[in-house]
């Protein structure tokens, strides 16, 4: 009966031998591919003993001169192996306006049979979709029941005894089709033209599931293959259950692609051809259904990052890294104190910065250490982290902070340093306590240590170690107030290849390279400027940013500078600096810092040219009368308190020593003579 019904309409059918062919090992080699411009591959197949059964035997059939596949009455558009779907352009059912009968012509009902095939109607990728005005349609399958998954038939129709006298001259006919939902755009002149209608010729595009249907077989009985029937024939492929009605496909395996119906079908796919290995030091390796990275020699590959990190000073961090872990597995609790059973550590939160909280640690009664470990931890930052320990465990200057130990194992990975208990120049430059006379002299050390640190980093390593974020702040002061500089996260070794320029401005406002702003590119001079910051900072005791006040005198460094055109940076001085300080000191270091300053990287001194000149000005300072050499004034460069123009740490009551603070460290560990 509905068969009938189907035949008067335009729904198409698919009347599919209700026996199925005995399977075709494999399809004869000169068996068709192409039909038009669809390829139609295995189990499809155009002629006899082509295909894996009648269901997937296609037809190919010049229409107007265009070459076409068919299934059965169906226009195939595509086929995919691996979804397991197929595309095909399925007739529109309509409803028009009949003006000779007054009435809504109900005649071209649409429809499609697959019952018994190896087709569903994709019940994801389609939607049931009706154009028209004052119109109701409706869809059902042979049971009667509506849109589900698992349907291999349906109808679709229209309710009758809607009064369309007033719509009929604007919008005459109405469709309903089970589409493509991703084909479909609505377009108002859909109601009032026959557009829709005439996109695909009375047709639109419809997803069809298909699928090894054989009863109900499914892939653990397929798969036993005791019929000697199952169709994944290729060695390395899978057997996958359809996710509409019952049956399987077929897939290659992980790292092989091709036809997996096919003996041999499913070949390795050399990965190496989408580069998967790190770009930085990386060589790809394509082995059978796999690949594999490897580094050039020196660095190391970390299969968790995809990196080749530069592999060296990783032996610290594992003798201390133990250690560590026996901290930090209980770091949850024990903010304060501790107790293991062999050792005494005691831990107490000292402060968080940008993005982690630093502790202090005292191992053993003697031991003071400073824990930095991330609170918030990204992709990012861990790459951070790594790369501060990286460069830090390379690393053994007397003015730089020193890494003792790491611990990366854990989830929120833990940076191990000595402990720097002074606080930062930031704080004696800027703190409350700032009202305290700290001698010029003392600022004018520390700074000429910072800067020789920063000499070291630049050149310790080549490519050149580029800390990326000088400021007042990253300057550690230890016991004897001698400078120590911190907080690496920003550095990088000086890239040598084009891609690593292009890195996150990181830097701090106020001290960051203008050059940098423009180019991305961030240069041992990037350093130079930031330290010429710092001297500012020095001589002025102001902050590198005021945010408040005029905004044209916000940036202490272009105040400075507009100053020295001026001939007037006395204005700008410290108090304790001005008429005290010889005016040659103030000129000299006043011309550095511009020197520093220059918007161009090049024309700026390289650091060991920083060095040198703060070693003579500081000999001016203390001998004006005496003309020294560069040479002669490495005889100087000596540990503190060992010449007259130390202040005397004990006058600086206004720097809080925190308890345990007056032990010293180690001296070992904190200073090392290069
Ligand atoms: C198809 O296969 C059958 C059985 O193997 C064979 O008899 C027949 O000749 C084949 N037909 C063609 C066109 O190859
Ligand atoms: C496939 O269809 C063609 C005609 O369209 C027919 O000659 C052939 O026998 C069919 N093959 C199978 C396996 O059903
Ligand atoms: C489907 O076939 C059409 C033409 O036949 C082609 O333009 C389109 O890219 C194909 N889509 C996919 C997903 O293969
Ligand atoms: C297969 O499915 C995926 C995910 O739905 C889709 O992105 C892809 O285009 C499909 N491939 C074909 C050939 O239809
Ligand atoms: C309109 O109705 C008349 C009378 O019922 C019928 O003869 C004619 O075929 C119909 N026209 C169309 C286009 O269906
Ligand atoms: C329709 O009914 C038949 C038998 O009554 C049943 O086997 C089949 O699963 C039903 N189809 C759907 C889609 O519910
Ligand atoms: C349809 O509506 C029009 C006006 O709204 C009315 O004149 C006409 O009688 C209605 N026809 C039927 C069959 O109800
Ligand atoms: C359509 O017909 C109705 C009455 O039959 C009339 O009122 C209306 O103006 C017509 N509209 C157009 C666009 O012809
Ligand atoms: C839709 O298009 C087909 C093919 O062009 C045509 O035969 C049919 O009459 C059209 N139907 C309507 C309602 O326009
Ligand atoms: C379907 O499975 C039965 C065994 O369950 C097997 O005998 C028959 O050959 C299979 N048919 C096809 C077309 O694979
Ligand atoms: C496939 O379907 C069968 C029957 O529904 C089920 O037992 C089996 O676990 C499924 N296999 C997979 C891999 O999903
Ligand atoms: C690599 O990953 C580990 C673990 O997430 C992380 O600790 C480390 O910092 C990363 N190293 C680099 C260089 O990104």
């Amino acid at each position: 009966m509905e068969v009938r019904v189907l035949q008067v309409g335009l729904g198409l059918l698919f009347l599919l031998a209700a026996q199925h062919a005995p399977a075709v090992a494999i399809p004869s080699p000169q068996c068709q591919k192409m039909c038009g411009n669809v390829e139609i591959e295995y189990p499809f197949g155009i002629g006899e003993n082509c295909s894996l059964t009648s269901d997937f035997n296609v037809s190919c059939q010049v229409i107007d001169g265009i070459t076409k596949p068919f299934i059965d009455k169906a226009e195939v558009l595509n086929i995919s192996l691996t979804n397991g779907t197929m595309r095909m352009l399925n007739h529109i059912a309509s409803t028009c306006y009949n003006t000779s009968s007054r009435s809504m012509d109900f005649s071209r009902y649409g429809g499609l049979n697959a019952r018994g095939s190896a087709y569903r109607f994709s019940d994801t990728q389609n939607k049931f979709t009706v154009i028209g005005c004052n119109t109701l349609a409706f869809i059902y399958d042979s049971n009667g029941t509506g849109y589900q998954s698992g349907m291999d038939y349906y109808r679709a129709g229209f309710a009758k005894g809607f009064n369309t006298s007033q719509i009929w001259n604007f919008s005459r006919c109405s469709y309903a089709v089970l589409m493509e939902s991703a084909a479909f755009n609505f377009s108002t002149a859909y109601i009032t033209t026959n557009k829709f209608n005439n996109t695909f010729s009375g047709r639109v595009p419809t997803i069809l599931d298909w699928a090894i249907r054989n009863g109900t077989m499914s892939c653990p009985v397929a798969t036993r293959n005791e019929s000697g029937t199952y169709a994944c024939l290729s060695s390395n492929s899978d057997c996958v259950n359809s996710t509409n009605g019952p049956g399987y496909i077929c897939n290659c395996s992980k790292g092989y692609e091709g036809n997996p119906y096919l003996p041999g079908g499913c070949k390795d796919v050399n990965e190496c051809n989408q580069s998967p290995c790190p770009s930085r030091g990386g060589i790809c390796h394509n082995e059978v259904g796999r690949y594999r990275c490897s580094c050039t020699t020196g660095r190391k590959f970390s299969k968790q990052n995809n990196t080749c990190d530069l592999d060296n000073g990783l032996i610290i961090g594992v003798t201390i890294g133990f250690l560590v872990l026996v901290i930090f597995s209980c770091s949850g609790y024990m903010l304060n104190s501790y107790t293991p059973q062999t050792t005494t550590i005691r831990v107490e939160l000292i402060g968080k910065e940008g993005y982690g909280t630093v502790y202090k640690g005292i191992i053993k009664d003697k031991m003071h250490v400073a824990i930095k470990r991330c609170t918030l931890i990204s992709e990012r930052q861990k790459k951070e982290f790594g790369q501060e320990m990286l460069i830090l465990s390379q690393i053994n200057h007397k003015n730089i902070v020193k890494l003792v130990g790491c611990c990366l194992e854990v989830e929120v990975p833990m940076l191990v340093y000595e402990f720097i208990p002074n606080g930062t120049l930031y704080e004696l430059i800027h703190g409350k306590n700032r009202a305290l006379q700290i001698s010029f002299s003392t600022l004018l050390r520390i700074a000429h240590e910072a800067a020789e640190g920063l000499n070291f980093l630049h050149s310790y390593a080549s490519p050149p170690i580029i800390h990326g974020d000088v400021k007042t702040a990253n300057i550690l002061l230890d016991e004897n107030y001698m400078a120590k500089v911190a907080d690496f996260g920003a550095s990088i070794l000086a890239p040598s290849d084009e891609e690593q320029y292009v890195t996150m401005v990181q830097g701090t406002c106020g001290y960051l390279d203008p050059e940098y702003m423009q180019t991305c590119q961030l240069t041992d001079k990037s350093d130079v400027y930031s330290f010429g910051v710092i001297l500012l900072e020095v001589l002025t005791g102001q902050v590198p940013l005021k945010l408040e006040g005029d905004e044209t005198q916000r940036s202490l460094s272009s105040n400075f500078l507009s100053a020295m055109k001026e001939n007037n940076v006395d204005a700008l001085l410290v108090s304790h600096v001005k008429g005290k300080e010889s005016t040659e000191l103030i000129r000299g270091l006043a011309e550095l810092a511009k020197q520093c300053l220059n918007m161009c990287g090049v024309n700026r001194p390289t650091m060991k040219e920083v060095v040198d000149e703060l070693g003579r000005l500081r000999k001016l300072a203390l001998h004006p009368w005496v003309r020294i050499t560069n040479t002669e004034s490495e005889s100087l460069l000596d540990g503190p308190s060992s010449t007259g123009f130390e202040i005397d740490v004990a006058t600086t009551t206004g720097y809080p020593t925190q308890e345990g603070d007056n032990a010293p460290m180690n001296p070992n560990s904190s200073y090392y003579a290069r």
